[in-house]
C-alpha cells in the first residue's frame, strides 16, 4: 500500500489549479496516504522545496486562481543531472509517486520521470485546452470567459464609437480561446493559428457591415495567429478608413476564479489521479472524453495531435456574415 504521495503544478498557471491541488490533497489524506507539496514546479523537486500538506493546507482555495504551490518553466529539470536530483529528493523523502498538474511540457517531464522507473500520474492544465488526447484542459474555461467579457465591454465601447476593435488573445500554437471566445463574443473575424484566414473576406465584411450601419467591428487574433493584431489594424484602417483600436488580453487571461466547469473538472480529476496510483495504475495522463474522466498512458497521450474544430470557425463566419 502506497504511504506518501507528492503533488507539483508545473509550466504556466491556468484557473483551476487550486481545485486540482485540494481534491489531490484531500483524497490521499481521505485514503490514509501522506501528501506532499512540490513548491516552483519542477525547480522544487530539484531543490529539495517539498513539505507536507494537510487538509487544512488546501482550505478556502477552491475559488481562487494560480496555484498555491507556484509554478515554474523548468530548464535544469531538462537535463540529466537535473532530474536525478529531483529523483534524489523524492527517494530521500520516501515519496512513492507524483501527481503533475500542468502543460503539454509538464507532461514530457513526467514522462522522464516515469521512465527513470518513478510513479508518475498527470492532470492536464493550461489555458490553451492544445492537448489533443483530451477534450478539455483545466482552466481553458476560465480563461474563454476572461476573454468573452472582455470583448463584450470592447462590444459596448466599438459601438458608441463606431471603431473597430482587434482582440488579441492567448494562444501560440492553438486557436481554441480565440475561436471560443469569438464565437460567444460575436465577432466578426477570427485569426487563428491553424488556419490562414482571408484578409479581403474580412475587409470585405467590414464594408458591407458599414453600408448596413452596423457600428460595432470585433476581430479577435490568437497571439500564434499568421496575421498579427497590428497588421491587422493597420491593413483595416488603409482599406476601410474605419478607425481601427488593439487591445492585447494578456496574462489577465491566465488568473481569476475558476468556472464551475473548471473546478468540477480539476475534482474529478485530482480525485481520479490519486485513487488511480493507490490502485498501482501509474504512467497515466487524466483525460476528459465525452464528458466522462479516463486514463490514458502518457506517452500515448502525448502522441495524439489536437484537432482543429474547422466547423467551429465555419460557423462564426456565417453567423457573422
Ligand atoms: O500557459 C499557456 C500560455 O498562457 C500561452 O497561452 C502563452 O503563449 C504563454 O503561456 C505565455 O507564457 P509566459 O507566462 O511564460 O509568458
Amino acid at each position: 500500500m502506497m504511504k506518501k504521495l507528492a503533488i507539483l503544478t508545473s509550466g504556466g498557471d491556468a484557473p483551476g489549479m487550486n481545485a486540482a491541488i485540494r481534491a489531490v490533497v484531500r483524497t490521499a489524506i481521505f485514503n490514509d496516504v501522506k501528501i506532499f507539496g512540490v513548491y516552483m514546479g519542477y525547480n522544487g523537486l530539484i531543490e529539495g522545496n517539498i513539505h507536507e500538506l494537510k487538509l487544512s493546507s488546501v482550505a478556502d482555495i477552491i475559488h481562487r486562481g494560480g496555484t498555491v504551490l507556484g509554478t515554474a518553466r523548468s530548464e535544469m529539470f531538462m537535463t540529466d543531472a537535473g532530474r536525478k536530483k529531483a529523483l534524489d529528493s523524492l527517494y530521500n523523502l520516501g515519496i512513492e509517486g507524483l501527481i503533475v498538474v500542468g502543460g503539454d511540457g509538464s507532461m514530457r517531464g513526467a514522462l522522464e520521470l516515469s521512465k527513470l522507473g518513478f510513479k508518475v500520474n498527470t492532470i492536464p492544465a493550461t489555458i490553451d485546452n492544445d492537448l489533443g488526447y483530451t477534450d478539455y484542459t483545466i482552466g481553458f474555461m476560465t480563461a474563454v470567459e476572461t476573454a468573452t467579457e472582455a470583448i463584450s465591454k470592447l462590444r459596448d465601447t466599438s459601438s458608441a464609437h463606431g471603431r473597430a476593435n482587434v482582440v488579441e488573445v492567448m494562444g501560440r500554437r492553438c486557436g481554441d480561446i480565440a475561436l471560443y471566445s469569438g464565437i460567444a463574443g460575436g465577432a466578426e473575424t477570427i485569426f487563428v493559428p491553424e488556419e490562414d484566414i482571408s484578409i479581403d473576406n474580412l475587409i470585405e465584411k467590414a464594408l458591407n457591415g458599414v453600408k448596413r450601419g452596423k457600428r460595432h467591428h470585433i476581430i479577435v487574433v490568437a497571439e500564434g495567429a499568421k496575421k498579427n493584431a497590428y497588421d491587422i489594424k493597420k491593413i483595416m484602417e488603409e482599406k476601410t478608413d474605419i478607425e481601427t483600436k488593439v487591445t492585447v488580453l494578456g496574462h489577465v487571461q491566465r488568473g481569476g476564479t475558476p468556472t464551475v466547469f473548471d473546478r468540477i473538472l480539476a475534482s474529478e480529476m485530482g480525485n481520479c489521479a490519486v485513487k488511480s496510483m493507490i490502485e498501482g495504475k501509474s504512467g497515466y495522463a487524466l483525460q476528459s472524453r465525452c464528458g466522462d474522466i479516463k486514463l490514458i498512458e502518457i506517452e500515448r497521450a502525448l502522441s495524439i495531435k489536437k484537432e482543429f474544430k474547422s466547423d467551429l470557425l465555419k460557423l462564426a463566419n456565417v453567423l457573422s456574415i
